[in-house]
This record gives C-alpha cells, sequence and structure tokens, in this order.
C-alpha cells in the first residue's frame, strides 16, 4: 500500500515543470534573482569594540569572508537605536545607529566596503512598531491632545479594569497596555515595549517613508520588511473569534483568529506604497517581506502587475517542514502554482526567529538541505553559522536574553540558541570577542569554526562554497525552470533547466544508501558534478551507469554531457 503511494506520487511529480517561462538568459535578470542572500545577526557576527556584541566594524572586518564563500546580498538585522528590549526591533530612531553598533560614518564605510566587492546591502526595516522609547510615542502618550496621540492606537478599557478587547500580543497575554498618566490603553502586537503605528494616520506613513528614503539615498539595496500581516488592524476593533485548534502546547498568540489584526487590506495599501518609494530611486532596489503564511495569503504580497508590492514575501515553509521527500516535493509544487505570473520565488532555511537547521533535521542531513536551498527555483537566503553546520547552543536559565522566553518559557519557543555568535577561530572567544559574549559560544567552537572548516576541503562549509560557485556559473540553476521527477520514500529529485542546457538534482533522505535509476538511455550521457560529500575519486566526466547508488544522506548534482 505504501509502495503503491510512493509509486503515485513519483508518477504525479513526474514531467511536472514549473517556471518553465523562466528567462531564457540571465543576462537582463535583476541581481536578487540571480543572487544568493547572507542574512547576519548583527549582534552575534563579530566583535570590534570588546564589549561581547557585534557591531558595523565587525561586519566589515569580515566582508572578504562573505565574498569568499559567494554569497551576492546581505541582509542585517536591525542596527538602529534601540532599548534592546526586543534586540533591535524596538527602534528608537529609525535614522540613526545604535551606539552599540558604531555610528553612521562607521555605516557609510561599511556600505562603501560592500558595493566595492560587489556585494549588495538589504536592511531591516520595522514598520509595525517603535520602541516605547521613541520620541513620538512619549509625545503620544503625554496627554490626550498631544499632536502624536493618533500615531499609536489608543483606546479607553471596556470597563474600568478591562482592556478594549480580547486581541492578544504574538509574544503572549493581551496586546493592550494601560498607559497609568492618561487613562487609556495602547495597541502592541509584540512587547508593551513595542507600541503599534497607527498606518491609518497620513503623518505616520509619510514619516516612515521618509526613513526609507534616507537609507536609500545613503545607497542601500534593498529592505526586509518585519512582520508586514501585523501592520494594520481594523479600528472598529471588534474582539478576534477564539481557535477552535488551539490547545496549550501550542502559542498563546494562536488563541485567537487574527481577522481584524492579520493581513488586512490597509496593510497591502503601504506595502504599495514602501514599493512605490523603493522604485522612486535609481538602480535595482528589492523589496522583501516577512510573513509566516500559508501560500494563498503569502502571494497577495507580491501585488498585482499594476500594482506591485514586494519582490520576495519570503517564502519560510521549509523551516517547518516535515523533512521527507514528499513533503519538499509538495511545498515546491504548491508554492510554484501559486506564484502570481511573473512572480519571483524564494527558499529560505533558517533565521534569528526559529531553531537552527541542524537542530530541527538529523545533523547528517545538513549537507542534503545545503544542496536543497541552494539548487531550488528561487532566491535562497542562508541565515549567517548554517554554512558551518552549527546547531543551537544551550542557553542555561540566568543566560536567557530573549524576551519570548521570559514571557513563554519552556516551551521551546526561545530564541537565543539560534542567536548565539559566530565562530571565527579557535582563540578565546572564537575570534567573535575578546570580552564576554552577550550569548554563549557554541561549545565545539574549536573544530567547527570558520578557519579549521576553510582548511578542509570536505568540510560543510566547503560544500557552501562549492553549491555558490555552481549556482553562479549555472544560470539553469538561477533561473531556470524546475521539474519534480521523483519524490519517493527516500530520494527527491528534480531537473533544473534553462535554454538546451539542464542540471539534474537527486537527494537521498535516508540513513541508508538509495539507488537511482536514469531514465531509459539518459545516463548514457549522464555525469557527476557535485556531490555533497565532496569526494574527489571520481574522473571527471566520467559517464554514470544507468543507476546511480546514492550514499546515505547524499546529494548528487549531475549534468548531461549531451548539453
Ligand atoms: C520579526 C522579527 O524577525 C523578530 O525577531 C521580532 O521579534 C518581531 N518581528 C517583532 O519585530
Amino acid at each position: 500500500m505504501v509502495r503503491l503511494l510512493q509509486f503515485t506520487l513519483t508518477l504525479a511529480y513526474l514531467f511536472w515543470t514549473c517556471g518553465a517561462l523562466a528567462a531564457q538568459s540571465g543576462n537582463d535578470s535583476p541581481w536578487w534573482q540571480k543572487g544568493v542572500v547572507y542574512q547576519i545577526y548583527p549582534r552575534s557576527f563579530q566583535d570590534t569594540n570588546g564589549d561581547g556584541i557585534g557591531d558595523l566594524n565587525g561586519i566589515t572586518a569580515r566582508l572578504d569572508y562573505l565574498a569568499d564563500l559567494g554569497i551576492d546580498a546581505i541582509w542585517i538585522s536591525p542596527f538602529y537605536p534601540s532599548p534592546m528590549k526586543d534586540f533591535g526591533y524596538d527602534i528608537a530612531n529609525f535614522t540613526d545607529i545604535d551606539s552599540r553598533f558604531g555610528d553612521l560614518a562607521d555605516f557609510d564605510l561599511m556600505i562603501s566596503e560592500i558595493h566595492k566587492r560587489g556585494l549588495k546591502l538589504i536592511m531591516d526595516f520595522v514598520p509595525n512598531h517603535t520602541s516605547d522609547q521613541h520620541p513620538w510615542f512619549m509625545q503620544s502618550r503625554a496627554s490626550k491632545n498631544n499632536p502624536k496621540r493618533d500615531w499609536y492606537i489608543w483606546r479607553s478599557g471596556r470597563t474600568p479594569s478591562a482592556p478594549p478587547n480580547n486581541w492578544r500580543s504574538v509574544f503572549g497575554g493581551s496586546a493592550w497596555q494601560l498607559d497609568p498618566e492618561t487613562g487609556e490603553y495602547y495597541y502592541h502586537a509584540f512587547l508593551k515595549e513595542q507600541p503599534d503605528l497607527n498606518w491609518h494616520h497620513p503623518d505616520v506613513r509619510s514619516a516612515m517613508l521618509d526613513a526609507m528614503k534616507f537609507w536609500l539615498s545613503r545607497g542601500v539595496d534593498g529592505f526586509r520588511v518585519d512582520a508586514v500581516n501585523e501592520i494594520a488592524e481594523d479600528l472598529a476593533l471588534k474582539d478576534e473569534p477564539k481557535n477552535p485548534a488551539w490547545n496549550p502546547s501550542r502559542r498563546d498568540n494562536d488563541r485567537l483568529i487574527h481577522i481584524y489584526t492579520g493581513d488586512q487590506k490597509a496593510t497591502h495599501g503601504v506595502i504599495r506604497a514602501m514599493r512605490k518609494t523603493l522604485d522612486s530611486f535609481s538602480g535595482e532596489r528589492v523589496l522583501i517581506t516577512e510573513s509566516y503564511r500559508p501560500f494563498d495569503k503569502l502571494v497577495e504580497y507580491y501585488g498585482t502587475t499594476t500594482e506591485p508590492e514586494a519582490h520576495m514575501p519570503f517564502n519560510f515553509h521549509l523551516i517547518g517542514a516535515e523533512w521527507k521527500p514528499a513533503v519538499i516535493a509538495k511545498l515546491i509544487k504548491d508554492y510554484e502554482s501559486s506564484l502570481p505570473k511573473g512572480a519571483w520565488p524564494d527558499w529560505v532555511e533558517g533565521n534569528h526567529d526559529n531553531h537552527r537547521l541542524a537542530s530541527r533535521i538529523e545533523p547528517a542531513q545538513t549537507r542534503v538541505a545545503a544542496m536543497l536551498l541552494l539548487t531550488l527555483r528561487g532566491t535562497p537566503t542562508i541565515y549567517n553559522g548554517d554554512e558551518l553546520g552549527l546547531k543551537d547552543v544551550v542557553v542555561p536559565p540566568e543566560a536567557v536574553q530573549d524576551p519570548v522566553e521570559v514571557l513563554d518559557p519552556g516551551k521551546g519557543f526561545g530564541r537565543d540558541p539560534s542567536r548565539a555568535p559566530m565562530i571565527w577561530d579557535q582563540s578565546d572567544g572564537a575570534g567573535f570577542s575578546k570580552a564576554k559574549p552577550w550569548l554563549p559560544i557554541e561549545p565545539q567552537f574549536k573544530t567547527l569554526n570558520v578557519a579549521m572548516q576553510a582548511k578542509d576541503p570536505k568540510s560543510i562549509l566547503s560544500l557552501y562554497k562549492a553549491l555558490l560557485k555552481l549556482r553562479r556559473n549555472s544560470p539553469e540553476l538561477s533561473l531556470g525552470s524546475i521539474q519534480v521527477i521523483e519524490a519517493s520514500k527516500n530520494l527527491l529529485a528534480y531537473r533544473r533547466k534553462l535554454g538546451g542546457k539542464s542540471l539534474l538534482v537527486v537527494l537521498n533522505f535516508s540513513a541508508r544508501p538509495a539507488t537511482f535509476k536514469f531514465r531509459a538511455n539518459t545516463s548514457q550521457t549522464m555525469v557527476k558534478i557535485l556531490s555533497t560529500g565532496l569526494d574527489q575519486t571520481d574522473q571527471p566526466n566520467q559517464v554514470v551507469p544507468n543507476k546511480f547508488r546514492l550514499m546515505p544522506h547524499e546529494g548528487v548534482i549531475f549534468g548531461d554531457l549531451a548539453q
């Protein structure tokens, strides 16, 4: 029965192709379609001023590493002035740099060094909320008739002791905070120290778009826009319905169905205004949005041809996916078929909000995951440290930093474990900092660090470099169509094709060897180009037999000599 199901699945995917209209040559495609994005969590990348926290000069000092790795663009999580209640996602000034990270001169140096190396800079932009220490909020809370009062969402309680409605914060608890000064509540989708801006107010809109212009004029190549689905609220403030599927193991926020606080129509108007702002600047600037949504909701963030929104709404579906060929094949199919015409896909395997890839899947599968991410159709985003195969770091209770762990402890939602410092070398502090780092260092840093892995031709770092080089040199990988040709119990295989050229990717998801059968005749011209094992034993251009045996946890990319 199981075999029959696998066979049916295999057949269903056979001959199924997407992106057939993909560009025939890559020359006119924008950089963000051809390129690979690398996310830097700046607190944890490189400390140069000895405070145990990374900084912008640290990023500048490590640019050669990034250029050598072979990525194209860097997205840096927020480095604006911040009280750091949510580690930079609580912003107190949208047009400056937090002194812990440096200053505007450091920023200008960093961006010019980024551009000198032919790389791009994507900044984080956080439109949903400010810090409660932002001067706008301080004015807003000062009195009911302050001109900035309506820049935020204020209401009287339903009763003297109850908030205006049942809305809940993403981080848990009521989304309303009583401000004793004026006796009204303000709305916060995240922490109480992160009051929500009222995007229905025209002055908020223009002030925030001005902040974007400030950075665009300074040369940034795009934005990753934070928490877009939360941007607008229905100001009728009706209660949200209870979620019947909620149970105590789920996030507190899942108790409700967010029909009045999530994905509102007005939010799309905001993203359109951001896109217009970007498009009013010269060059190819990219707008990426952050929202964890099913594909049908996610793709709404592309907007339409006449009213475009994001170039790429981040696709996080690999993060939550069960690590099985059939599941991933279905994701590819569902994603591709939900994309509006002309919309460009993207894939993400990790970030600062989730457990690390190597802790979510079997560590031995991380090489297969690297090959998957860097051979799928769509711009890949790599999270710093995943190229070293790093796992979550254990953070003892006394070292916890993340407010999510503090507010909802012990459920595994805390984000510190994936935010631990980069490990560069064997020295104390792993080359990250000479001071006590803000989060613990990976205990195995002496063997897993960048310097050690760079010397090892078979390390996972060497694999990332080889894959990035292959992707750069093979337009069929960056821009070609994708055709899933097998999704069985252990194997996922797909073809990437552009013009007359194609590559075949075969991934073994199991801990046992697995045999891939080429279609009749094709094997006579198929050659192995790259294996996740990085073995150098094969002769170049040696034709493979019609059945190919993959090692446990191995992925292989094949080329075709006939092309
Ligand atoms: C998403 C960010 O990635 C996360 O780190 C942050 O806590 C929330 N948005 C709130 O800004």
